[in-house]
């Protein structure tokens, strides 16, 4: 594609198209867009602001030259041109040795990304906001005096969304070769579709302003190619999210603002420039405020009130220093102490298939482990554990209890929590494995259902009222009188009735519970018993959740004996009147 070919194409369109008299251009022509920077300048054009709760640029301006009528000169010439194809009329980053800074992430090749060339080049010569709009390679023309629509002279692009400036860290990425991100893991489409799809990549190879924009023409507003306000076409285009078309964020939701959130797409929360969360484009800064701003807070947008359930007494420590922590690609078994809303859920694949199916669609797609060779295990059907484990297990360390109180001490303790639910311990609720017994001590409803439970059956992930973030009261200290609700959390699912009753296969619970204002967590482990840890735990010694809390039983003396349905314990010994050890049951 040598200059001679662009010459002919050039001239042959000049010449057809757009004579100094304009009238017999077609109306997708760059006359009628803000490109036609001549003296017939269209008046103001109405362009389409996808997301309109971050506050843009809406001072749209609109430049025109004093006296210049042609209309392609101030882009192309075709005398004197620079050796830019196609017959580029300005000087570019190259004339000038402007170094941009790049789109940089965890996830991007940033490697492979180089300093804008091709199409790209020549947009910026004017809207990185360097070079002035008024120079022309080879000759002086009439529009030295180019002035904006009130009159005041315009030198560069003014200010504001249309200047992207240098900095290029929050802008979609642009020159690089589409193929070289093609992979299992790249949710990228084939090449072979994009111009079936509507989008071009230059030469066949190259992601550039001109995949998106074209110059030419405005159909749709922001010179695109693609009607991007119903729903992201331009973006899935090219991008292929695993599970987007089954997501809520692509529906919409149930909500009165479906038909909004649905047409607004990806740009819910990407924004593909000036975005202010540069890393991944996002709308908004800290991550979690994309997802609050207009939805999750208890409006029309969203009526689920997570906001509000972040502020409650206990939560996820979200916010405060930790924001950024976070890296799409981290490796959960080595991440620092944090936590953000992408860790349990993945934006592009959430949607509201039951939680208790056991399936929670809430969760669908999460990043649970980083396999080797770097692919990712995700969240499927019943994963949720999986979830709660890339923390709360293996790496919990750097996550013991610094924002709550410390849970009690224990005979044998543990803070890995897939030690605790593992199924080769003596006891533990039915999480990780099918529940053991018939579901006697079970509310009638749960008898026969209640075969698997949930971390989030006891533990509100976002935010609760107690402790642990425990959303339902659970004594663990001494009180003054016996009530049920002391034991809320626990009798959501074991009967009261049965539990505190003789026929219980621990007959002693009220004597205990009522009489004495024992916790329940003096005696059982809400989560299990790891037989992985310090002492050895056996279904003689710590079956039915039995580790006592240690700091209300003297650990080196306590013992428990589930066949001879016994045990031996301090707090025995210090009753008044005292106790004899063993008590049996
Ligand atoms: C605001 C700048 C601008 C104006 C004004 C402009 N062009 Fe272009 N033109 C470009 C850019 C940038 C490219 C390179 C596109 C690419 O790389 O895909 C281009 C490419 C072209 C090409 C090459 C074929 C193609 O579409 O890629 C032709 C022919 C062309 N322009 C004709 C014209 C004509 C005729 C006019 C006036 C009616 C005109 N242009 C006005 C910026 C402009
Ligand atoms: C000769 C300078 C020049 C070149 C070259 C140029 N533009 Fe523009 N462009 C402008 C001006 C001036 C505006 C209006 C700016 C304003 O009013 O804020 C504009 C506006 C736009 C807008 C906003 C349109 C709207 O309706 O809000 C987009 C999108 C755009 N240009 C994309 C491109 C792309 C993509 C390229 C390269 C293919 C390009 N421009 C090349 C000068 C240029
Ligand atoms: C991946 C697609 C994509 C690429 C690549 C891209 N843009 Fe855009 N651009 C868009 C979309 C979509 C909009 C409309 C944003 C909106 O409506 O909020 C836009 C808007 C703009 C605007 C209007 C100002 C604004 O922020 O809304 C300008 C100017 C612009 N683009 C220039 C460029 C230039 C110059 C390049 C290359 C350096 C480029 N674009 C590359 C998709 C792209
Ligand atoms: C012409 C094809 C194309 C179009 C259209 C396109 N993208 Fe991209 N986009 C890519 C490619 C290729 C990459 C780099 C691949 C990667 O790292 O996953 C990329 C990267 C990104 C990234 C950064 C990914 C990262 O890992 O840091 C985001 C965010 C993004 N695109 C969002 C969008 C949005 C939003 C739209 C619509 C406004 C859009 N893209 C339109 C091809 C496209
Ligand atoms: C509800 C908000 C939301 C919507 C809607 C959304 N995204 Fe994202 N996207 C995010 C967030 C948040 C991240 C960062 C994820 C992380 O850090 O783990 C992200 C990351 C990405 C990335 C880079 C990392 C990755 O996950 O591959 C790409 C590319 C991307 N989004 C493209 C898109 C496209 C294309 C659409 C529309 C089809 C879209 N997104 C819709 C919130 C959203
Ligand atoms: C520690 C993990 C975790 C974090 C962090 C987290 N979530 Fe959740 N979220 C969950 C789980 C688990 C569910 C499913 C609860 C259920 O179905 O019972 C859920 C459910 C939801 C739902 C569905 C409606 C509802 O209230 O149950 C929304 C919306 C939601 N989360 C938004 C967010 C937002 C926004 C953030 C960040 C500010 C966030 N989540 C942070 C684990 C988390
Ligand atoms: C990305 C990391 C991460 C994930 C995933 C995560 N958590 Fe957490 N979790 C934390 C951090 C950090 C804390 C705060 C610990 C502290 O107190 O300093 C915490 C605290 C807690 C606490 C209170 C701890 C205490 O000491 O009382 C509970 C309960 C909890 N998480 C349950 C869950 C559940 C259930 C899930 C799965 C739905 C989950 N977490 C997923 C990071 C995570
Ligand atoms: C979400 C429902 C649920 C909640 C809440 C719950 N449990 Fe359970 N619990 C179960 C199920 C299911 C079983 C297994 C029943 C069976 O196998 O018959 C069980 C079994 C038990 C067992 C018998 C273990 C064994 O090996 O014999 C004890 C003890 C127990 N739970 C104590 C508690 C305590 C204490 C609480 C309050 C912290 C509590 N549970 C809260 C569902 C629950
Ligand atoms: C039957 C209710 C129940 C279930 C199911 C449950 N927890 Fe807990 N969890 C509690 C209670 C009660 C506490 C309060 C501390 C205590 O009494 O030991 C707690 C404490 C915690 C703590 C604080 C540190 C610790 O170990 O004491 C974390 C973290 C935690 N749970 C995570 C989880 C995770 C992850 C899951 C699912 C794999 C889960 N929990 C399932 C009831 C439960
Ligand atoms: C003094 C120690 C102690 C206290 C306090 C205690 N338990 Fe127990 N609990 C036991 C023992 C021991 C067993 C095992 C009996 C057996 O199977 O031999 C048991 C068994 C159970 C069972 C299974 C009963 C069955 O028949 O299947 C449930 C459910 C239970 N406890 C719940 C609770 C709840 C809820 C609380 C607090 C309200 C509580 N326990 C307080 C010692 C205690």
């Amino acid at each position: 594609m040598g200059n001679d070919f662009w010459s002919r194409a050039f001239l042959f369109l000049v010449a057809l198209a757009c004579g100094a008299g304009a009238s017999a251009c077609a109306a997708d022509s760059v006359l009628y867009t803000r490109h036609n920077l001549s003296v017939n300048a269209p008046a103001r054009i109405q362009t389409k602001r996808v997301w309109t709760d971050v506050p843009r640029d809406t001072d749209i301006r609109s430049a025109g030259a004093n006296a210049e009528e042609r209309v392609c000169v101030f882009c192309h010439t075709p005398h004197h041109a620079s050796t830019v194809t196609p017959l580029w009329s300005r000087e570019t980053a190259d004339d000038r040795g402007t170094l941009y800074d790049l789109y940089q992430s965890d996830t991007v090749q940033a490697g492979k990304l180089q300093q804008p060339f091709g199409g790209s080049k020549l947009c910026l010569s004017c809207h990185d906001g360097t070079i002035a709009m008024n120079t022309h390679i080879g000759e002086a023309l009439p529009f030295t005096n180019l002035q904006d629509k009130g009159g005041a002279a315009v030198t560069t692009v003014p200010a504001g969304d249309t200047n992207l400036g240098t900095d290029l860290r929050n802008d979609h990425p642009i020159s690089f070769a589409y193929a070289d991100f093609l992979g299992p893991m790249s949710e990228l489409n084939d090449p072979a579709q994009l111009l079936q799809r509507g989008v071009r990549l230059e030469a066949g190879f190259y992601v550039q302003c001109t995949s998106c924009h074209d110059p030419h023409k405005d159909p749709y507003g922001n010179f695109l190619v693609l009607d991007n306000s119903a729903g992201s076409p331009l973006c899935t285009a090219c991008h292929n999210k695993t599970g987007w078309t089954a997501s809520s964020h692509q529906s919409g939701g149930p909500g009165p603002k479906a038909l909004e959130i649905a047409a607004n797409g990806c740009e819910n929360c990407h924004r593909p420039h000036s975005a202010p969360g540069a890393a991944y484009l996002l709308q908004y800064k800290n991550e979690e405020d994309n997802c609050f701003s207009k939805c999750h807070n208890g409006g029309s947008y969203s009526s689920d009130n997570v906001k509000a359930r972040f502020g409650k007494p206990y939560t996820h420590p979200m916010g405060g220093s930790l924001p950024g922590t976070h890296q799409t690609n981290e490796d959960p078994a080595t991440a620092p102490y944090h936590v953000e809303c992408v860790d349990c859920h993945n934006s592009h694949q959430v949607n509201s298939t039951s939680p208790s199916a056991p399936y929670n669609g809430r969760l669908q797609g999460v990043k649970v482990a980083k396999l080797p060779g770097g692919n990712f295990e995700y969240a499927v059907k019943g994963d949720e554990f999986k979830v709660c484990y890339k923390c709360h297990a293996a790496n919990h360390s750097t996550f013991k209890s610094i924002t709550e109180p410390l849970p009690p001490p224990r005979q044998i303790d543990e803070l890995d929590e897939s030690l605790r639910f593992n199924r080769d311990n003596p006891s533990v609720h039915p999480v990780m494995v099918d529940r053991a017994g018939t579901g006697s001590s079970l509310k009638s409803i749960f008898q026969s259902t209640m075969v698997r439970i949930f971390c989030t059956d006891c533990h509100d992930s976002h935010g609760a009222d107690f402790s642990h973030l425990l959303p339902y009261r659970y004594e663990q200290n001494d009180y003054v009188t016996y009530a049920s609700a002391n034991y809320a959390l626990c009798f959501r699912c074991h009967e009261e009735t049965y539990v505190l009753s003789a026929s219980s296969r621990f007959p002693r619970h009220a004597q205990h519970v009522i009489n004495g204002r024992v916790p329940c967590s003096f005696c059982h482990d809400p989560h299990g018993v790891s037989k992985f840890s310090g002492t050895i735990a056996t279904t003689t010694n710590h079956a039915h959740l039995i580790n006592f809390d240690a700091s209300k039983v003297d650990k080196v003396t306590a013992s428990y004996d589930a066949g001879m349905r016994s045990c031996s314990v301090s707090c025995h010994t210090a009753h008044v009147p005292p106790i004899a050890n063993p008590q049996t049951y």
